[in-house]
């Protein structure tokens, strides 16, 4: 089964409304026809959203937006929150939810993930589903384990049918933003090991379709490593998404 590549460029609380214009448009102008069988999305601020999109599109560029975060409910009295609706409305195909750091500094938990990916689903816009591990976890030999509960928690009242918009990103947590990839190894076990996770759920074939990235400090001097491994299907890329001509590289890697 081959799955389609997909680079996803995270930019965290970074970038105005100018600067975003500005790297969007750089990257537009970096994409090339080849990477076509590549699928690139960018994650802005709620903010640059509009912008950002003003800016692919009037470039008629193949690149894709995302959000970083979504609150499950439809509308009402939630102040600060941002819905589904709001976020297809404005174009967005993607939406990560559960990163690390919305875990640790937000209170994200495996059950207000699977809140968010399923309101995300019913709107047609795919979440990537992010998990993790500290380095507690995996110096008592829990990886696995740990990966195995929050996937299969996300997952829940997903049907196999809907397992097809969904991306899962691997991101052990000491790797991010800390310059010091996992070994290439490492990421490969743990992302096979999510494949057999969707295989326990939904069946060999449905968990053969899914598309499973790899972050934490991908960058252009290592993804020759991470590319060919067989359960790695891209990355989500933070540091090296606010640089056009690394991001870009990212994305040639996995043509
Ligand atoms: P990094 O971030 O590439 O800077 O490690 C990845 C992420 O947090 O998604």
């Amino acid at each position: 089964m081959t799955r389609r590549p997909l680079i996803v460029g995270n930019w965290k609380m970074n970038m105005n409304v100018a600067q975003a214009t500005a790297l969007a448009q750089d990257i537009s102008y970096e994409y090339d026809r080849d990477f076509e069988d590549v699928d690139v999305v960018l994650c802005p601020p709620f903010t640059d959203l509009r912008s950002v999109r003003v800016t692919l599109g009037f470039d008629k560029s193949p690149i894709m937006l995302g959000a970083q975060n979504v609150y499950w409910q439809p509308s009402g009295a939630f102040t600060g929150e941002i819905s589904a609706e709001m976020l297809k409305e404005i174009g967005c195909n993607y939406c990560i939810i559960g990163h690390s750091e919305r875990r640790e500094h937000f209170g994200e938990t495996d059950e207000t993930v699977n809140l968010k990916a399923r309101a995300l689903i019913a709107q047609g816009i795919a979440p990537i589903i992010c998990c993790g591990e500290n380095l507690a976890t995996r110096d008592a030999k829990q990886t696995i384990g740990h990966i195995t509960s929050q996937v299969t928690t996300a997952l829940l009242n997903i049907s196999a049918a809907e397992l097809k918009d969904v991306v899962i990103a691997y991101e052990p947590i000491w790797a991010i933003g800390t310059g010091l990839a996992a070994l290439p190894e490492q990421a490969e076990d743990v992302c096979a090991s999510i494949r057999e996770t969707l295989a326990d759920i939904y069946g060999a074939t449905f968990a053969s379709k899914t598309r499973i990235l790899y972050g934490g400090s991908m960058k252009p001097s290592n993804v020759a490593q991470f590319a060919p491994m067989p359960n790695i299907d891209g990355g989500l890329i933070g540091t090296a998404a606010l640089v056009a001509g690394d991001f870009m590289s990212l994305v040639k890697a996995f043509l």
